[in-house]
């Protein structure tokens, strides 16, 4: 590909937009049938991204009609009391999900809060049966976790060539990274896993026919390290300063996007990319919980 030839722009706010038409109407005919799907977002302490992103969450629920269940909880809240709350949500006809934003302030234990939450209601797929299921062949998670399962979704909206294909994740978090990776698996990609100790990393992601970069490394990734032709998702979203920004910082991914762009076939742009589809499908899963609680 010569310089000039710029790779595909996937668009994660067109794609998320579409789902959540679609999560709406879902929502609409749930509505007619005496359901009113709902979300309990569950947010302890006081960092300031989580009360974004809950916030963004709750804003989304409203627009598609989900309806949204606010808990608030201060930073000392003790293990029992999170775990009364998540009881009492589970016990809940009108709570059809349940979200507690991670991570939680220390020595708040996330694994037994997430252990506790139903599985019926686990709409970000982080209960460890759910996690559990994902790995293994022949079973499915009641839920995907959203960033994993959007990441998915805008591979398959460009007709990603899964099988066989030298699929390579860049970072192995429970919440992005690992279950990226299994869902690539089953797609039947060979997959590598790619972190902190990874040696001849540029070597490996240059054999990427996917990749997905999941570090958290402002523009880690060198244009020169991207195999021509390759499907690029960018799940990073790192403020990096910019004085010509208006609050003096831009939001960047884990790729260096303009050169990558020069070689890829397809790439996420950040913003705009992954972000978008992460509350789409939180969304998605929603609706989905609060129909079956139907049947
Ligand atoms: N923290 C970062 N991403 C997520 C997410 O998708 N869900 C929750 N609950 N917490 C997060």
């Amino acid at each position: 590909m010569s310089a000039e030839t710029f790779a595909k722009l996937i668009d994660g706010k067109a794609v998320a937009a579409q789902i959540r038409a679609e999560v709406a109407a879902r929502a609409t005919a749930l509505a007619e049938r005496g359901v009113r799907g709902g979300l309990a977002a569950v947010l302890v302490g006081d960092n300031p991204a989580s009360h974004t992103y809950v916030r963004m969450k709750r804003k989304a629920c409203a627009e598609v009609g989900i309806e949204s269940f606010y808990y608030e909880l201060p930073a000392e809240t003790s293990q029992a009391d999170l775990e009364a709350l998540v009881e009492s949500l589970n016990a809940r006809a009108d709570v059809h999900g349940i979200l507690v934003q991670l991570p939680l302030p220390a020595p708040l234990d996330e694994q037994r809060v997430l252990s506790l939450i139903s599985t019926a209601k686990d709409v970000d797929g982080f209960h460890p049966l759910n996690i559990g299921r994902l790995a293994m062949k022949g079973r499915e998670p009641d839920f995907l976790p959203a960033t994993p399962a959007g990441v998915m979704r805008l591979l398959e909206a460009y007709d990603a060539p899964f099988a066989g294909a030298n699929a390579v994740v860049l970072g192995r978090s429970n919440i992005v990274g690992m279950p990226c990776a299994l869902l690539l698996t089953k797609r039947d990609c060979t997959v590598t896993i790619c972190h902190s100790r990874t040696r001849d990393l540029p070597d490996v992601i240059r054999r990427a026919d996917i990749l997905v970069a999941a570090v958290g490394r402002p523009q880690m990734v060198k244009g020169d390290w991207i195999k021509a032709g390759a499907l690029v998702i960018d799940v990073g979203t790192n403020r990096v300063p910019d004085s010509s920004a208006k609050d003096g910082s831009r939001l960047v991914g884990d790729v260096d996007f303009e050169a990558a762009r020069q070689v890829a076939g397809a790439i996420t742009p950040v913003p705009g990319g992954v972000g978008p589809m992460t509350i789409a499908m939180l969304l998605e899963n929603t609706i989905k919980a609060a129909e079956r609680s139907l049947s």
